[in-house]
């Protein structure tokens, strides 16, 4: 079915298009209305005539009759209130749509999101939460919305801490190493091997003797690597198993993958004349970035030891996602301290040909991640918050919790229902800002059933399930009226028939905040409604009309949440 928005679009879009050619509607919801069409104005001006004549204009040759009443009103916005007759067939349309509006993308994208990207043998911080929440949750809403993800992983797997590492391994035997980093305990790995580092020349003169033999590919070498990177892999396969997140270890493709293809990375920038040496690196100075003296800056592709860096990788990733994968889009969901490079990275791969006009490359980035006390989010000793540890406390506090109000559930449904809600409640909280604010993470916060939190949704579904439990039988959606005599009934149906526009604008820009707003307001005038207008003492046929309210109410929570990554269990 089409939408709502998309309906009064093309109608608005044509009529507007008879008196301005090509003007845009500026369509909306509102809350004067049910939407306001805004274009007139920015016509008015374009054509040098009144704007209320402009609009009146409009309305003269406007066709939507069958779906809404219009009116010009103040400097000439057009009003638009949808009629009965409309609102009731497309709710009806609506139940028995399992999209629930939202049409499949035409035509489907290929799309590479780097997402998530820890280090080997170290601990995932909370920016990598954010990374991957974030990332899981868009590529979520761009498989729902028909295009075709491919997730990479594009983990820290290699470059010079790695002959520390090993050496490190070596020294601790490698079932030992094994063990502490199956434990996840990779902080701990990390910090004993850069002490011994720094403490200790023989270590260091070993560590620079492995490095040289990793990038040589001793096989002794090579598959001590690989125990690091596949314990590394395995413990975060378990954090994402925790939450719930959708990346599995085929989608590892680490910096690693790429070393193959970074000499002619380098062989193809110096045959484009794009390759500077400077102070014996060999650099590109792509247009339009200078330092704070006005100086070109240089983005450094091979360092003066012949060694590959970031940047190279980058710039191999890109042509792999574009040469080889024929990607679409290429998204990139990493922190916004890391804004300058990939920009940098973007433009040289333009310049060199690498990136075609119609690929849409995008630094999806994102704020910090804050403490109670809103300074960067660390522990009292200064370190890495772990990732397994917020999820654990979250779980903790929302199984107390439920305690509390369910004391007859079952120990393991209460522990299942509590994983449900902590996940919830973390995912929730990083998504539902714009993404590149910074946060406060605030455990007590999100996992409250009260306010815009995750656990609040998850609930808001839940209650509107157990309207469902005390139903004898089945009800027959087939052929549904709906009247919408009370104002909080038509204020649900609007929000019902709003999902499409949420989900696209923010799927357009990147931003799954949007997704939960509008989830969230739908989950208040439910409310509203569930005060105002008894549902199950109802008379017919007002009774199975409120039941549908309610069925559409909780399959939009469902499927909005599940789009994010979040689950929408049955009870709470
Ligand atoms: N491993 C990097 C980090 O922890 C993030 C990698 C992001 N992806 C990329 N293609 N550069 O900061």
């Amino acid at each position: 079915m089409t939408s709502t928005y998309d309906l009064l679009d093309a109608r608005l879009t044509a009529a507007f298009d008879r008196v301005g050619r090509g003007a845009d509607p500026v369509l909306r919801a509102s809350e004067r209305a049910d939407y306001q069409a805004n274009g007139a104005l920015a016509l008015a001006k374009a054509l040098g005539r009144p704007p209320r004549e402009v609009a009146e204009a409009v309305v003269a040759g406007l066709e939507v009759a069958d779906l809404a009443a219009v009116e010009v009103a103040g400097p000439g916005f057009l009003n638009l209130t949808l009629t009965p007759g409309y609102l009731s067939a497309a709710l009806g349309a609506l139940l028995g749509d399992a999209r629930l509006g939202v049409a499949p993308a035409a035509p489907a994208h290929r799309v590479v999101i780097d997402y998530s990207s820890a280090n080997v043998a170290k601990e995932m911080h909370v920016g990598h939460l954010r990374s991957t929440v974030i990332g899981d949750a868009l590529a979520r809403m761009y498989r729902f919305a028909g295009h075709e993800v491919i997730a990479r992983n594009h983990v820290g797997d290699w470059g010079t801490p790695f002959g520390m590492l090993i050496e490190h391994l070596v020294d601790l035997g490698e079932a030992g190493a094994a063990a502490t980093l199956g434990m996840g305990d990779l902080n701990a790995f990390y910090r004993d091997a850069r002490v011994k580092f720094d403490a200790d020349d023989a270590f260091k003169e070993r560590s620079r003797l492995r490095v040289v033999a990793l990038q040589g590919g001793d096989p002794e070498t090579l598959r001590l690597w690989r125990v690091l990177v596949e314990q590394s892999v395995r413990y975060f396969s378990e954090v994402y198993a925790k939450l719930d997140v959708t990346l599995s270890p085929e989608d590892v493709v680490g910096e690693s993958f790429y070393n193959p293809m970074l000499e002619a990375v380098v062989a193809d920038l110096e045959a484009a004349g794009l390759l500077v040496e400077s102070d014996g690196a060999r650099c590109v100075f792509p247009r339009g970035f200078a330092n704070r003296d006005g100086e070109p800056l240089p983005l450094i592709v091979q360092k003066s030891d012949e060694g590959f860096g970031y940047a190279a990788t980058d710039l191999a990733a890109i042509r792999d996602r574009v040469g080889n994968l024929h990607a679409d889009e290429l998204l990139y969901v990493v922190g916004t301290p890391q804004s300058q490079h990939f920009a940098m990275v973007f433009e040289v791969a333009r310049e060199a040909g690498w990136l075609p006009e119609g690929v849409r490359c995008e630094h999806v980035n994102f704020g910090h991640v804050l403490g109670p006390d809103r300074k960067m989010f660390k522990t009292r000793a200064g370190e890495t918050v772990r990732l397994v540890g917020l999820v654990d406390e979250a779980t903790a506090r929302a199984e107390a919790s439920l305690a509390e109000r369910h004391p007859d559930l079952a120990g393991d449904e209460r522990r299942h229902l509590a994983t449900q809600i902590a996940r919830a409640a973390i995912k929730y909280a990083d998504l539902s800002t714009d993404r590149t604010h910074d946060y406060v993470f605030d455990l007590d916060r999100m996992v409250a059933f009260e306010g815009d939190t995750g656990p609040y949704l998850q609930y808001a579904h839940a209650r509107v399930r157990s309207i469902f439990r005390r139903l004898e039988a089945p009800v027959d959606w087939g052929a549904v009226a709906f009247a919408l005599a009370e104002p909080e009934e038509r204020r649900l149906a609007t929000g019902l028939l709003a999902l499409p526009e949420a989900f696209a604008a923010a799927l357009s820009s990147l931003q799954p905040h949007r997704l939960c707003t509008y989830l969230f307001d739908l989950a208040q005038r439910f409310t509203a409604f569930y005060d105002a207008c008894p549902v199950l003492a109802a008379d017919e046929p007002t009774r199975t009309e409120r039941l549908a309210l309610c069925e559409l109410t909780a399959r939009t929570l469902r499927l909005g949440l599940s789009v994010l990554g979040i689950e929408a269990p049955e009870r709470m």
